[in-house]
């Protein structure tokens, strides 16, 4: 989905973006050029921001099971 409009950032480059470690409004700014023009598009990338954090840190670990083909979910000390 289009986050701004202006420069044609999507959600999905926002969340790409976190994963090369930028975490502010601001740094989007620099790096994409989002909220250069009528900034409009700030909140919601903050919002996008926000849950890009969550689900990196919500993520468990997975490991093999050998039982069968499941897999074990155990505690990530991140979550
Ligand atoms: S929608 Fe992002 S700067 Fe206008």
């Amino acid at each position: 989905m289009l986050v701004c409009v202006c420069k044609r950032v999507s959600d999905s480059m926002i969340h790409d973006a976190y994963e090369e470690g930028i975490q502010s409004v601001e740094s989007l700014g620099q790096h994409l050029g989002l909220g250069q023009c009528c900034g409009k598009c700030k909140p919601y990338a903050q919002q996008v921001l926000d849950t890009a954090s969550k689900n990196t840190s919500a993520s468990g670990v997975q490991m093999w099971s050998p039982a069968g083909a499941s897999t074990l979910n155990v505690w990530n000390p991140a979550a």
